[in-house]
This record gives C-alpha cells, structure tokens and sequence, in this order.
C-alpha cells in the first residue's frame, strides 16, 4: 500500500507546525503550499532535514502548485489571515472567505474524493464556505474548533485541580468564537463529573476564560495568533480519519435538524472516520447548555449567511 497523502494549505505558523506534527507521527506524507513562493519548500526542506534525527520516513514537499497536492486523502485549509490584538475572529470574514474560496476551488479541482479540515477563521463560516463551494457532501467537510476549545478547557480544569492532564476529558461545542458553549456536565476527571471536584464559581471562571482562551494568546503574541495547541487539533482529526478510529470528537459540522438547528455549520459531538464525520450525536445537554448552543448556531448563521451570499 502506498503511503496516504496529506495537503496542508498555508505554510505560516498554523499550517507548518500542523504539517510537521503530521510528518513527525508518520500519518502520512504530505504536501505543504502556499502563495508565497519559497516559504512551503524552505519550511519542508527544512523539516526533511530534521528526519534524520527525529526519525521519520514519511515525506514533505513545499510548492505553490496545486497539482502537486492532486489525489491528498486529507486536505487541511489553515490559509487566510490571523488576528490581531482587539479583533474578533468575525473581523477576519471579508479576506478569509476569499482565501478560502478559491483554495478550496483548487483543493477539488486536484483531489475530488478527499476529506477537508478546515481551520480558517471565522471557523464555522469559513468551513460553511468550503462545503458550499466544494459541492461535497457535508459528511467530508469538516471544521476544526471544538477539539482546541476542549483542549484549553481541559488545560484549565487540571491546572485549577493541580491534577493531570491526562484524566481530564472536557467539551466545548458551538461556534468557535464568544458564543462558544464550555459544557461541564460531560466534563470529568477519570469519570467523575466536574462539579464534584470544583466549586461552581471556579468552573464558571474556568468557562470564561475558556470562551477567550484564543484573544489570550493573541494578547500576548500581538502580532498572530495560536498555533501550537490549533495544529495538534487539526492533526487529532486529521489522524481519526486517516486511522478510520471512529474517534468521538467535538467537530464543526453541519446540522440537519439535530439539536433544533438546521442549515448551519456548529460544534458538536461527531465520530470522524475515513468517510468524515460518520454520525453526529445528539447528547442530552443541560437547558442552559442547549439554549447557549442554540444562541450560539444563531450568530453562525448570520456569518453564514454573509459567506453564503459569496458563492
Ligand atoms: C484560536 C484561533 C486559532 O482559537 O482561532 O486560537
């Protein structure tokens, strides 16, 4: 068997540190472009040059052209522009949603039978974009959001417990953005709910700061925004579908009717497998959880709908 094929468009901070944790696990080869000429084949040569001493066989090739990443399995979108300290992921939509536009254009063009994450922000929108110019299935268009959300809840709930890591399973679904959702009662450490561990008023501080867990980062950077916990997100799901693991994770994804929504893209549980998202779970949630997922896929709409009336 061959080996599988990865493209990873967007050589910055996002897209090459996703490209260099794909490689470095040996998922798969993969393809790194970007507009910029040089930057995705300076990025993969030097990755390339580091395999010797991390030890992998796995292949990555920098290029600004798109047939290059013809017949990809997976294809990551990370293109488009960061924001900056003040700004909403919202303020990006009018640029992105041409990056993304015409990416996704060329990532169908060269590879018709691929699943594409994407990690553009706005996130919902910009996914909502891809789909609907693609003419995939929604089954094969997927946002990356919920997986980083959770991984910054879960980071926040070890470090308030002085416990590990590790026991932490923790959900955020919604948008990915202010409305995001922190859902506490699927929150447990080792299967023991939340609550029990942590007064009331620290888990609502811990939601909080969740909620703008990425404004903090771009506060400090000043000049970008995350890209290390953003990467090993997007590569999460990118290894379920490629491993076909049928992994349960918080996915943007679109709703036909689950969870009263309907028509959008929003976060929530889904089993990702080689065919994309291969179910979407419709948990029971707490009231105030399920109106604040609902308000939430309201102001996705309207961000869809400003995309929607692009393609
Ligand atoms: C963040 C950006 C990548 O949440 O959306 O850090």
């Amino acid at each position: 068997m061959s080996r599988r094929k990865v493209t990873v468009v967007g050589a910055g901070n996002v897209g090459a540190t996703a490209a260099q944790r794909i490689v470095e696990k040996q998922l798969a080869d993969v393809v790194l472009i970007d507009i910029v000429e040089g930057l995705p084949q300076g990025k993969a040569l030097d990755m390339m040059q580091s395999a010797a001493t991390e030890g992998f066989d796995t292949h990555i090739h920098g290029t600004n052209d798109y047939a290059d990443t013809a017949n990809s399995d997976v294809v990551v979108i990370t293109a488009g522009i960061a924001r900056k300290p003040g700004m909403s992921r919202d303020d990006l939509i009018a640029t992105n949603a041409k990056i993304v536009g015409s990416v996704t254009e060329q990532i169908v063009k060269y590879s018709p039978n691929c699943v594409i994450v994407v990690v553009s922000n706005p996130l919902d929108a910009m996914t909502y974009l891809a789909w609907k110019t693609s003419g995939f299935d929604s089954n094969r268009v997927i946002g990356m959001a919920g997986v980083l959300d959770s991984s910054r809840y879960a980071m926040f709930i070890a470090e308030a417990l002085k416990g590990s890591i590790k026991d932490v399973r923790a959900m955020v679904l919604g948008g990915h953005g202010d409305t995001m959702v922190p859902v506490p009662e699927y929150t447990t450490v080792n299967g023991i709910q939340i609550d029990q561990l942590l007064p009331v008023s620290k888990i609502e501080e811990i939601n909080e700061r969740t909620k703008h867990g990425g404004a903090e980062i771009v506060k400090h950077l000043k000049t970008g925004s995350a890209y290390y916990a953003p990467s090993a997100s997007a590569v999460a799901m990118v290894e379920a579908i490629l491993l076909d693991s049928k992994r349960i994770l918080p996915s943007c994804c679109y709703l036909n009717g689950e969870y009263g929504i309907d028509g959008v893209y929003v976060g929530v549980p889904a089993s990702l497998g080689a065919n994309g998202v291969e179910a979407v779970h419709e948990i029971k949630l707490r009231e105030n959880s399920s109106s604040d997922l609902k308000s939430s896929a309201e102001e996705v709409r309207k961000l869809c709908e400003q995309v929607g009336a692009l393609v």
